[in-house]
């Protein structure tokens, strides 16, 4: 039998290899539906623009990843489900919204002044309970990534907040969050759950007469044209947990799922560092809109608001367990009765 030449052997190896890589670079990126709420000019929506930016380039184009901002592809309620069935596979729903999906224990975030600022948060987010807090998504098929900051809340209304009595009777609308239903209502307010997405249109027609976020959801979301009066009382904090897809995530290749880690863990440091800022921000916007009158409270009115809100910490224990509280209590050297 007459031998193939080693030079044929050679080139057609080496032309399968290349129409090989040829197929490989054309076969379909694995494509990351990222769905969110806030605007793209948000310290989330910057964040997970830069997570995209730093995923598609270390992936070499492996990855595609899609970011639906505003509510663009789905609702507060509906983005859970869909991370749950693989409609989407990534979501950074704000801390409050895990109640609903059986998750109580991340409603600890919600506890009125329990942070007195971002060192405070980092000490949870970054530690023990913060990792104990994804270990409770698992059995739920959701996979917890990162914390990502947002900032500490503002509250606003038509008329003026000064003291916790100026609450009476206002219908305010919350997050899907038990505790943050009784944070109004220890204020004398009448509680409202409703999707982020309906907040601006329910100010507006007076469905709900007033609201609380950090500055930044209230700039972007232009609250602040509906609301004659912004009071800083940086009372409770709101920020979120960048969740994926359990089984999605468990099937990526392990290159690729290390790339994507290394790509969250970057655009973390980036969206954290910008937050205080991009909230300062936004404050400073709204004030000089001459929109929205910005008040800053006393001492003495802060003290009076501490006063009503701190029960709500153990009136609410049943939520996330008195361990889980002990527990941030401890790592926050934090001690109610010295308020
Ligand atoms: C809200 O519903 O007020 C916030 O959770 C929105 C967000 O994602 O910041």
């Amino acid at each position: 039998m007459k031998s193939i030449p080693t030079a044929f052997v050679v080139a057609a190896t080496l032309a399968a290899a290349l129409l090989g890589s040829a197929a490989d670079s054309a076969a379909e990126p694995i494509v990351i539906k990222f769905s969110h709420v806030v605007a793209a000019d948000t310290p989330k929506g910057k964040a997970a623009l830069k997570f995209k930016e730093l995923a598609e380039q270390a992936t070499g184009g492996r990855v595609k990843v899609e970011v639906y901002a505003n509510s663009a592809l789905y609702k507060d309620k509906e983005e859970m489900e869909a991370l749950q069935i693989g409609a989407v596979q990534m979501l950074a729903p704000s801390l409050s919204k895990f109640g609903p999906l059986g998750a109580r224990e991340f409603e600890v975030f919600d506890l009125p002044y329990l942070f007195d600022g971002y060192g405070s948060l980092h000490k949870i987010t970054n530690g023990a309970v913060g990792q104990f807090l994804f270990r409770k998504l698992e059995p739920k098929g959701i996979h917890g990534l990162a914390y990502w900051d947002n900032g500490f809340k503002v509250m606003s209304a038509n008329k003026p907040l000064h003291l916790p009595a100026d609450f009476k009777g206002l219908k305010m609308r919350v997050q899907s969050a038990k505790v943050l239903e009784a944070q109004m209502r220890a204020l004398g307010a009448i509680p409202q759950q409703m999707a982020f997405s309906e907040v601006y249109q329910a100010l507006q027609t007076g469905v709900v007469d007033g609201t609380e976020n950090p500055p930044s959801n209230l700039y972007t979301q232009k609250m602040y044209e509906v609301q004659k009066h912004v009071t800083v009382s940086y009372h409770g904090y709101l920020g979120y947990a960048v969740v994926v897809n359990k089984k999605f995530w468990e099937s990526l290749p392990t290159d690729i799922r290390n790339e994507l880690e290394a790509a969250m863990a970057k655009a973390t440091v980036y969206g954290n560092a910008i937050a205080e800022k991009e909230n300062d921000n936004a404050l400073e916007a709204v004030r000089t809109s001459g929109k929205s009158q910005i008040y800053v409270l006393t001492e003495d009115e802060r003290r009076a608001w501490k006063k009503a809100l701190i029960p709500v910490h153990r009136e609410q224990q049943a939520r996330f367990g008195q361990e889980l509280l002990d527990m941030v209590y401890t790592d926050l050297n934090f001690d109610p009765a010295k308020l």
